[in-house]
């Protein structure tokens, strides 16, 4: 019986650090600015990361971390600063190491949301009739382009900075949760200012596709 429960223990314990929560969080104070939990209270000044895995690429969070780039240049939406376009929270973010960023990375991505649609959006690419479609919804219908930045016919970066900038959004985050966010932005953010467009399926697919194409790196 004992030596059933050792080796029990020892399973458990080789097991959980996977899962576990690398001290880096604590240490670095992550709390005071983002949610691991939707349990937790509200901070005011980052993004919540409690569905991270669900809305990241991996390797992008890996690189982010260890080099971060500004990706909403008036601030995060909650940030006192951000009606006047200077942000109180400093920019751009503080790193972490290779390693450290390696284990957080790893971490966030096993952080997802119950009952979680996945398989909404293929991998099959626009053609070039239906992207030049999707473009005029992105820039004309919608505009989208007077609060996100985007990229122009000869690749300039162009549009508005009120929201987080999408070039190179395709390497940042996962088709399925761009068109989750594109149907209802506010279950993710309650009292964000994105707009809630009430689009139908095929429509968010091809603006999540056309979103996630608006590439500066092959
Ligand atoms: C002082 C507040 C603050 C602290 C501390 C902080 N962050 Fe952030 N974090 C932010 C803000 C603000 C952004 C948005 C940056 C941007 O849009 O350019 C952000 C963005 C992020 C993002 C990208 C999220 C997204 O939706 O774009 C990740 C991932 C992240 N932080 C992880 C961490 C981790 C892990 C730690 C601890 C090691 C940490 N942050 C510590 C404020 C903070
Ligand atoms: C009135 C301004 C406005 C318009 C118009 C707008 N957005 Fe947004 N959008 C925002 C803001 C603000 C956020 C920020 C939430 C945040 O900071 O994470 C956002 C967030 C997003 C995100 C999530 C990015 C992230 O990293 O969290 C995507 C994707 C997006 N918008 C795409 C679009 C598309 C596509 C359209 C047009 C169909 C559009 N937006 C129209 C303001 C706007």
């Amino acid at each position: 019986m004992r030596i059933g429960i050792g080796v029990l223990l020892l399973i458990c314990v080789s097991v959980s650090p996977v899962w576990a929560e690398p001290e880096e969080i604590e240490k670095k104070g992550c709390r005071d600015c983002h949610r691991f939990s939707s349990e937790e209270k509200q901070p005011a000044s980052g993004p919540d990361l409690f569905y991270a895995g669900d809305k990241f690429h991996e390797n992008w969070l890996k690189e982010f971390l260890q080099s971060p780039k500004v990706i909403r240049k008036v601030g995060y939406i909650t940030d006192p600063g951000f009606p006047s376009g200077n942000p109180e929270v400093s920019q751009p973010h503080s790193t972490l190491t290779h390693e450290e960023s390696a284990r957080v990375s790893t971490f966030l991505m096993t952080l997802h949301l119950p009952d979680y649609e996945t398989g909404k959006v293929d991998d099959v690419p626009l053609s070039k009739g239906a992207r030049a479609q999707a473009k005029m919804l992105f820039e004309r219908n919608f505009g989208c382009i007077a609060c996100h930045e985007a990229l122009n016919l000869v690749g300039k970066v162009r549009g508005g900075v009120s929201g987080p900038t999408l070039v190179d959004s395709g390497l940042r985050l996962k088709p399925d949760w761009v068109f989750h966010w594109l149907k209802s932005p506010e279950k993710f953010l309650p009292r964000g200012r994105m707009p809630v467009f009430n689009l139908d399926d095929e429509t968010a697919i091809r603006i999540t596709k056309y979103v996630l194409s608006i590439r500066t790196k092959k």
